[in-house]
């Protein structure tokens, strides 16, 4: 039986939204938000079938430039549902990796709203992408980060306050892009809240997702909610050029002790750079997500669906 269930999700674009997808940070609207996937009921199934190493169970401290916070804890036995009622009335993040593209009950959500976003962009080539499901408390923060492919976050559910700033001084330095390649730190990057004045900022409601131009950082604090959405991290051609150029300063700064500039990837120097991190056969490593060190690794707190913030530290030894 034909199964149109699907057809009736959809997001809206206007032309202004085409034209700055990619280039500009924007926002639309759309109604994946509806979809019984994203029900309770629906994501405590999911936590339960999904393989364990592939979710992250964290916390953090309430101060935005204190990235040291974010730390791992461990879900132990909780069902889905005490794992998403301890979310609700705690301070806990969970992402479930590649949810979206690798459940059975996702991937058609996936597929069309990659199609959306293709549709959006005729340009758009995506090579791996990948999306997760987040599901956060209504307290929760992120950091400020990078991330080293393109992104759309699309938002299920609560209320997120969500800032970007443009991938340039002083909010973003190559030195840090090129050390998240080369996977001597996390995404996470330095933050000052002076900043805050140049970002753009927007309140994303459940029906909304917004997408910013690559590399540009951003932060999130959660307003309101048990917070649900879904990033999308999309490698296209432009992503893997330029983190090629990137790489390659990195490679040259460390090895060669050189100060490098960061070319257009479509220059002659952009060119011969990118020809340097393929041949250093970084390649694969670099532009599959897999390996970038995960900001939670130790478990450091136990989940409990009772405890004020939803979890208690575990002593130390
Ligand atoms: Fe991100």
């Amino acid at each position: 039986m034909l199964d149109t269930y699907i057809d009736q999700f959809t997001s809206q674009w206007s032309a202004e939204a085409r034209k700055d997808f990619r280039q500009k940070p924007m926002a639309i609207r759309h109604n994946y938000h509806e979809h019984q996937a994203f029900s309770d009921m629906a994501l405590a199934e999911l936590l339960e079938r999904h393989p364990r190493d592939m979710v992250d169970f964290c916390t953090m401290g309430e101060d935005a430039t204190d990235r040291d916070s974010w730390r791992a804890g461990d879900p132990g036995d909780l069902t889905g549902m005490e794992l998403i009622e301890a979310v609700r009335n705690g301070k806990l993040w969970i992402n479930i990796r590649g949810a979206m593209n690798l459940d059975a009950l996702y991937r058609p959500i996936y597929d069309s709203m990659m199609d959306d976003m293709k549709k959006a962009d005729k340009t758009l080539r995506p090579g791996t992408a990948e999306a997760g499901i987040l599901i956060s408390s209504p307290t929760a923060q992120v950091f400020l980060h990078s991330d080293i492919s393109e992104t759309m976050l699309w938002h299920m559910r609560g209320i997120k306050r969500f800032r970007t700033y443009k991938p340039q001084l002083p909010y973003l330095r190559d030195l840090d892009m090129e050390a998240v390649l080369l996977e001597e730190q996390t995404e996470d990057i330095p933050y000052n809240p002076e900043w805050d004045a140049d970002a753009f900022t927007v309140d994303l409601h459940p029906g909304m997702a917004t997408n910013w131009p690559l590399h540009g950082p951003h932060r999130i604090e959660n307003q309101s909610g048990l917070n649900v959405s879904v990033p999308f991290e999309i490698s296209t051609p432009e992503s893997r050029a330029r983190n090629g150029v990137l790489f390659a300063n990195g490679i040259l700064r460390r090895k060669l002790g050189w100060s490098p500039e960061t070319q257009s990837p479509y220059s002659l120097a952009g060119m011969a750079k990118r020809l340097l991190s393929k041949s250093i056969k970084l390649h694969k490593q670099l532009f599959g997500r897999k390996d970038v060190p995960m900001p939670c690794s130790e478990q450091t707190f136990d989940i409990t669906k009772d405890a004020p913030d939803g979890f208690v530290d575990r002593k130390v030894a």
